[in-house]
């Protein structure tokens, strides 16, 4: 979990490597789904572009098929969002016979969302997210030579109507599991490294 910009694409990419999960972006399940064409594609573009969140129903409902195909454990970025998500999202870990091994929260000042979101670039092709300098800007992905690009929903003023969004629906979620003995939080204005390092230390405490 984490606002905007708070480093959960850069670290779950981490853990994915480290500890060989599957990492599921539900912010990248549907810009996937909008790259595709689908009908669906343009009726979610049209909600993820303005900085909203897509329908419970529909994000449980395309999330279920995905985690369902793997039997590996699973980094969810960006999901649960709201609490009517967390609720599903115990129901369908019970469904399946699953079990979540713990929530963490990457905590950004929101003094540092904007700036911070302004300077990332993602490559189209691999997923890599970039942080860029004016002046230094590459003009393809140093992973991979494929195109570099900035997110519809990267404005300033988006930015700012994602962090309300965050407030009002998704804050609540941190509630849900504050009491779980499953949560825990982060430190986020630290390097990526550090913060990596200390969700590291807290996922290998977890028995
Ligand atoms: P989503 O794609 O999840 O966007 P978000 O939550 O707004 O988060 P971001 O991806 O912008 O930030 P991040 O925390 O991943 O940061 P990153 O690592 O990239 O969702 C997009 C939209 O999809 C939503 O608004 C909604 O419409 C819809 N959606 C998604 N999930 C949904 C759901 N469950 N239900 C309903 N709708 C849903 O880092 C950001 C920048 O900072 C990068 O440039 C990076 O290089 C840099 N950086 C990272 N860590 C550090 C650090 N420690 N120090 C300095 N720079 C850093
Ligand atoms: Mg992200």
């Amino acid at each position: 979990m984490g606002c905007p910009g708070a480093g959960k694409g850069t670290q779950s990419a981490k853990l994915q490597e480290e500890f060989h999960l599957k990492h599921i972006s539900t912010g990248d399940v549907l810009r996937a789904e909008i790259a595709s064409g689908s009908e669906l594609g343009k009726e979610i573009a049209g909600i993820i572009n303005k900085g909203n969140l897509v329908p419970d129903e529909l994000m449980i409902s395309m999330l279920e098929n995905i985690v369902k195909s793997t039997t590996k454990g699973i980094i969810f970025d960006g999901f649960p969002r709201t609490v009517a998500q967390a609720e599903a999202l115990d129901a369908m870990m019970q469904r399946l016979q699953r079990d979540i091994t713990e929530v963490i929260m990457i905590d950004l000042p929101e003094s540092e969302v904007v700036s911070r979101i302004a300077s990332r670039r993602q490559c189209r092709k691999c997923g890599e997210i970039l942080h860029v300098t004016p002046g230094t800007e590459a003009k393809a992905c140093p992973v991979c030579g494929g195109e570099l690009y900035t997110r519809p929903d990267d404005t300033e003023e988006r930015v700012k109507h994602r962090l309300e969004v965050y407030h009002t629906d998704t804050l609540p979620v941190k509630n849900y599991y504050q009491n779980s003995g499953k949560y825990v939080e982060i430190k986020g204005d630290q390097t990526p490294e550090k913060v990596f390092e200390d969700i590291v230390s807290v996922l290998k405490k977890v028995k």
